[in-house]
């Protein structure tokens, strides 16, 4: 672990959760870190006629909300394990859509859906222009694996998981508001697995700060693993913004 990681660990805050960062995730995610209308419009178009989906780490809603504006057909349900997160998804969306504060590594619902997707959220991919990763917020890979087991085990046959393309991480700094910066670290501690941390800052104090351990799987372990799920890999869709799975 680097010198930043180690100090910060002494802050004794919930690991991987954002709630540590909640109450400024949306000033952050609405300046640039993700482009929500580019991701709903691919996202509808992976969708296709699909009805009945469910968002794994719906975050603020800020996706739901997206796609809601564009289909209002849709029946949503969000899944997080961050109480704040969830408590503005709330806020924002209203009885648009159903909230589950639960955690996608133990989560159990009474319904199956036709699609469900990540953005960023439980997992995504990093797109390296020559090879994707997959990329976990559960840290442990028998966990992993275990909740990706639980999350088909939810899908209808035919239903499909599709889960964003992300950039790779990289260290920065840039201000959001005239008084708020946001700056981000990555460590890559090895054995497929790299750490990041969030902070922000007003005037040199921190404000709020976050610290995530992510597990990284290659492209062709992840689909293997799949096909073993009984999922066959569609691929990536028209822009090369999501990569799909299909329950056979
Ligand atoms: C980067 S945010 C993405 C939120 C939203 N999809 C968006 O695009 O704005 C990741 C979300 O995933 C949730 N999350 C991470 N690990 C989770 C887990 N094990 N179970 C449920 N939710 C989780 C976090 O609480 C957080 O709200």
């Amino acid at each position: 672990m680097n010198q930043a990681a180690e100090e910060f660990t002494y802050a004794e805050q919930d690991l991987n959760t954002y709630s540590g960062i909640s109450d400024y995730y949306d000033v952050l995610m609405t300046n640039g870190y993700y482009n929500y209308e580019e991701i709903t419009r691919n996202l509808l178009e992976v969708l296709g006629s699909r009805r009945r989906v469910l968002e794994l780490g719906v975050g603020t809603g800020l996706v739901a909300e997206g796609l809601l504006q564009q289909n209002s057909g849709l029946s949503l349900t969000g899944l997080d394990n961050t109480e704040s997160m969830l408590a503005q998804a709330k806020e924002r969306l209203g009885d648009k859509i159903k909230y589950e504060l639960q955690d996608v590594t133990t989560f159990s619902l009474d319904r199956t859906f036709e699609a469900s997707f990540s953005v960023g959220g439980c997992w995504y991919f990093i797109d390296h222009g020559d090879r994707l990763e997959f990329c976990s917020h559960i840290d442990d890979r028998q966990t992993c694996e275990q909740s990706l087991r639980r999350v088909i085990e939810h899908l209808e046959p035919g239903g499909v998981l599709s889960l964003a393309l992300q950039d790779p991480h990289t260290d920065y700094s840039k201000p959001l508001t005239d008084e708020l910066t946001y700056s981000q670290a990555i460590h890559d501690e090895g054995a497929g697995l790299f750490t990041k941390q969030y902070t922000f800052t007003k005037e040199n104090e921190v404000v709020a700060e976050q610290f995530y351990r992510y597990l990284v799987i290659s492209e062709q372990e992840i689909h293997d693993f799949f096909l073993e799920l009984g999922c066959k890999p569609l691929g990536l869709n028209s822009t090369r913004k999501f990569f799909t799975y299909q329950k056979q």
